[in-house]
C-alpha cells in the first residue's frame, strides 16, 4: 500500500524526531498531543535540529523550508483517522497507550497501519487491544532520531507481510537500516543496553567507581560515544527503570533485577537531563556529577 501521511502521536523528544525525519523524506505529517504548548514546542525543537543541520551543510535552506512545510499540528486525534500510518511515541505506559489507541481506533481507515514506538511493551498485547492486530507492529527509533540509523521493526503474533513490508519501505525511504526483531521484552537493542546501563548503576552503587570515572572507562575504554550514566540521563532514567521492569517481569530472571540506586533517583525525581538532574546536574554551564 502507499503510505503518503504520517500521524504521529506524542509531541515529546521521539515525536517530533520521528516528525523531523518523515518530513525530510517528504511524507505529509501530522503531529497531535494533548498539549498545545507541547506541539508549540515540538516545532521549536524541529526547527532549532533542522536549522542546525542547515548550518552544518547537511540539508539547504529550501529542503528545511518545504520539509517544515509538510508538518501540521493538532489536538484532535481523530485527526489522525485520514493517515496512512500512524506511529504512536505517547509516554511509556501501557494503561496511556492502550487509552490512546481505544480512542483513535473508530477514526481510523481500514488500511491505515498502526505502530507504536514503544522501546519495550509487547507489540502483540497493545496490538489485540485495537481492531486490527494484523497491522498492528513495533516501529522503534533511536534517540537522537535525526542522527541515529537504526531502526526496530516489531511483528507481533498476528502483523502479516504487507504491514511489515510497508513500514520496511518507509525506513528505506529515510534512508535509515531496519533490524527485525522478535516481539519479546525489550526486543535487542534494549535487551542488550539496558542492563549495561544497570550494571553501570550498580557499579556505582556498589562504589567500585565514580560517575565521571565509570563513564570516562566506557567511553575511553570500550570507545562508547557516551558513558553509560551520560547516556541514562540522555534517555531518562524513568524510561530505563520502567525497562528493567518489563525485562524483570517480563523474563522473570533476576539478572534483570532494576539497581536500587536507579529506583531512589527516579524518586527523587532526578530523571536526567529533561529535569536537569539525574546522575549529572545540569543546571550549571557544565554537568557535574551528583555522585
Ligand atoms: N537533531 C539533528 N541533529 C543532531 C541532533 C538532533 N536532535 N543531535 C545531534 N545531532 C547531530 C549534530 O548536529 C552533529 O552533526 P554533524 O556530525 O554533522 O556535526 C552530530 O549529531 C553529533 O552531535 P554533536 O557534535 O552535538 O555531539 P556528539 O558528537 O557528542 O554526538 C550523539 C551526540 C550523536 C548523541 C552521540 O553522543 C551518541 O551517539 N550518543 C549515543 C546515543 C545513543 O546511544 N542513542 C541510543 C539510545 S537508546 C534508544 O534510543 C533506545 C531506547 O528505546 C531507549
Amino acid at each position: 500500500m502507499e503510505i503518503a501521511r504520517i500521524g504521529i502521536i506524542g509531541a515529546g523528544q521521539m515525536g517530533n524526531g520521528i516528525a523531523h525525519v518523515m518530513a525530510l523524506a517528504e511524507y505529509d505529517v501530522l503531529i497531535t498531543d494533548i498539549s498545545q504548548e507541547a506541539l508549540d514546542r515540538a516545532l521549536e525543537a524541529i526547527t532549532a535540529n533542522m536549522s542546525r543541520q542547515v548550518g552544518r551543510g547537511k540539508i539547504s535552506e529550501a529542503t528545511m523550508t518545504a520539509a517544515m512545510d509538510r508538518i501540521s499540528t493538532t489536538l484532535a486525534l481523530a485527526d489522525l483517522g485520514r493517515t496512512d500510518l500512524v506511529i504512536e511515541a505517547a509516554t511509556e505506559r501501557e494503561s496511556v497507550k492502550q487509552a490512546i489507541f481505544e480512542d483513535l481506533v473508530p477514526h481510523l481507515k481500514p488500511d491505515t497501519i498502526l505502530t507504536s514506538n514503544t522501546s519495550s511493551i509487547s507489540i502483540t498485547r497493545l496490538a489485540s487491544r485495537t481492531d486490527r492486530p494484523e497491522k498492528f507492529m513495533g516501529f522503534h527509533f533511536m534517540n537522537p532520531v535525526p542522527v541515529m540509523q537504526l531502526v526496530e521493526l516489531i511483528r507481533g503474533i498476528a502483523t502479516d507481510a504487507e504491514t511489515f513490508a510497508a513500514c520496511k519501505a518507509v525506513v528505506d525511504r529515510l534512508g535509515k537500516t531496519a533490524a527485525s526483531a522478535e516481539d519479546f521484552p525489550a526486543f535487542i537493542v534494549n535487551r542488550i543496553l539496558m542492563p549495561m546501563i544497570n550494571e553501570a548503576v550498580y557499579t556505582l552503587y556498589e562504589g567500585v567507581g565514580s560517575v565521571r570515572s565509570i563513564d570516562e572507562s566506557l567511553k575511553l575504554g570500550a570507545n562508547h560515544p557516551m558513558g553509560p550514566l551520560e547516556l541514562a540521563d540522555f534517555i531518562g532514567l524513568d524510561t530505563c527503570l520502567a525497562i528493567m521492569n518489563v525485562l524483570h517481569d517480563g523474563l522473570a530472571d533476576t539478572k534483570y533485577r532494576p539497581c536500587p540506586l536507579l529506583t531512589k533517583y527516579v524518586e527523587a525525581g532526578w530523571l536526567g537531563r529533561k529535569t536537569q538532574r539525574g546522575f549529572y546536574d545540569y543546571r550549571g554551564d557544565v554537568p557535574v556529577p551528583t555522585r
